[in-house]
């Protein structure tokens, strides 16, 4: 397995161009199904995590064309299997939001149950039960769930949790079924807006997207289109935090402040300089960050995606910042790792407590999720000395050309390919 080095203590300066988002890029990618017409999708990042969904999609029988390295052409007109096997759906849990799609336009699917991962139990009923709503019959056996229905009627359907998947799966179903949805208690995630936008542009009627309430009324079929995926939120912030942990200036082109709030509202109130301009994001800071108290909750709330970084920044912290994980229950997994660089964080439940620390030393670590792992680069770009970070392969799925992009703010960082 590949590791990657970072010989710390550079200030990172200078501009880097935000890429699409991974977490809107894969439903639109499996939105693709709803149609028999050519989708092109544009900014598609080259991610781990999109290969496999385009895999997945080959093996349904969709057809597709990279035209450049950002724009996919994908053709769902010769789907031939309606199954997502477990290989790929433990691989990427997202791949279970093919479930929806291959429903409504086929009658029936078989798709793997995605098991928990290191982050939590990551359930899926209620993906199911909203399925269910929608006129579904759903069996679950050995490993897979089972979904058939001639075709699915409209219903209400009060989800007990904003789940940003089980939003997606819903709505993409919803888009081709008889009648009208009407989703209560939905994800507010821009990635859903995202999502609602490439449907109306497929001819799907679609409102309400982005707020708790998405009304959908269904029509019989979709037609092609073509999108652009909006910048990936959560690379954006953790190119903001490297620059002003290593005390240095960052500038994200492309990034959007408006989905960025709730952390950037943390970033200022630790002292970190933040502007927002039409074109992006810049982040300055010469200080100590000063400590911050922080709750992980759905959009438009503090991001669970970025906490790990966040909690990397605050280890340099003037005081004790408390950061709790609401969303999912095993999250602070990076907090040991963290403290191998000398960063001093007492996990209680779902509760952490950061006490600040005055610098930082490097050291081997180990990657444990996707985000996790970034929050170890960062320490490690502001630490003294080298820190080791080695199972990148969790970084590889969801930050594109992470090293290229942070050797241009000028970091010292560099991958040692595994010999096998
Ligand atoms: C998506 C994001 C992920 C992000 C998460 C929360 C993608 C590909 N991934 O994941 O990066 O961290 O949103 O913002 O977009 N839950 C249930 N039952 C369900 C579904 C979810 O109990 O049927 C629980 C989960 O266990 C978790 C919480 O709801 O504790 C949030 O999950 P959800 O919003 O569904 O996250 P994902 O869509 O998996």
């Amino acid at each position: 397995m590949d590791k990657i080095v970072v010989w710390g203590g550079v200030p990172l300066r200078g501009e880097v161009t935000v890429s699409g988002s991974k977490n809107a890029a894969l439903p639109l990618l499996f939105a693709s199904l709803l149609t028999a017409d050519e989708c092109r999708l544009g900014r598609v990042p080259q991610l781990a995590d999109i290969r496999t969904a385009l895999r997945l999609l080959r093996d349904l029988g969709v057809q597709y064309d990279w035209l450049s390295d950002t724009e996919v052409a994908l053709k769902a007109d010769a789907v031939h299997h309606l199954e997502a096997p477990y290989d790929l759906v433990k691989t990427m849990r997202a791949s279970f939001l093919v479930l929806g799609p291959l429903l409504a336009r086929f009658g029936r699917a078989r798709v793997s149950t995605p098991g928990g991962c290191a982050i939590g139990a990551r359930p899926v009923n209620l993906h199911l039960d909203g399925l269910q709503q929608l006129g579904a019959s759903v069996r679950v056996q050995q490993g897979y769930v089972e979904a058939e229905a001639k075709r699915l009627h409209g219903a209400h359907i009060s989800l007990e949790f904003p789940s940003v998947g089980a939003t997606e799966n819903l709505m993409m179903a919803a888009a081709l079924a008889e009648g009208t949805t009407v989703l209560n208690n939905a994800a507010r995630e821009p990635e859903i807006a995202d999502l609602a936008l490439l449907l109306n542009d497929m001819g799907a009627q679609v409102s309400g997207a982005g707020s708790s309430t998405v009304i959908i009324e269904g029509v019989p079929t979709l037609h092609g289109t073509e999108h652009t995926v909006i910048p990936d939120r959560v690379e954006a912030g953790t190119f903001l935090i490297a620059g002003a942990m290593t005390s240095g200036d960052v500038f994200v082109r492309g990034s959007r402040g408006d989905h960025l709030q709730a952390f950037l509202a943390k970033l200022r109130e630790a002292g970190v300089n933040v502007e927002e301009t039409a074109d992006g994001i810049r982040a300055h800071y010469s200080q100590r960050p000063t400590s911050v108290t922080l709750s992980t909750e759905p959009y438009p709330g503090f991001p669970t995606d970025l906490q790990a970084q966040m909690m990397a920044l605050l280890t340099l912290s003037d005081g004790q910042s408390m950061l709790t994980e609401t969303i999912f229950e095993n999250r602070f997994l990076h907090a040991q790792e963290l403290a191998r660089l000398g960063a001093d964080i007492r996990v209680h439940g779902n509760t952490a407590e950061v006490r600040g620390v005055a610098f930082l030393s490097g050291a081997p670590v180990m990657a444990t999720d996707l985000r996790a792992s970034v929050s170890l680069i960062l320490a490690g770009l502001a630490a003294q000395g080298v820190t080791e970070v080695s199972r990148v392969y969790h970084l590889d799925r969801g930050y594109e050309r992470l090293e290229e992009k942070l050797s241009q703010l000028g970091a010292n960082i560099g991958r040692v390919k595994s010999e096998k």
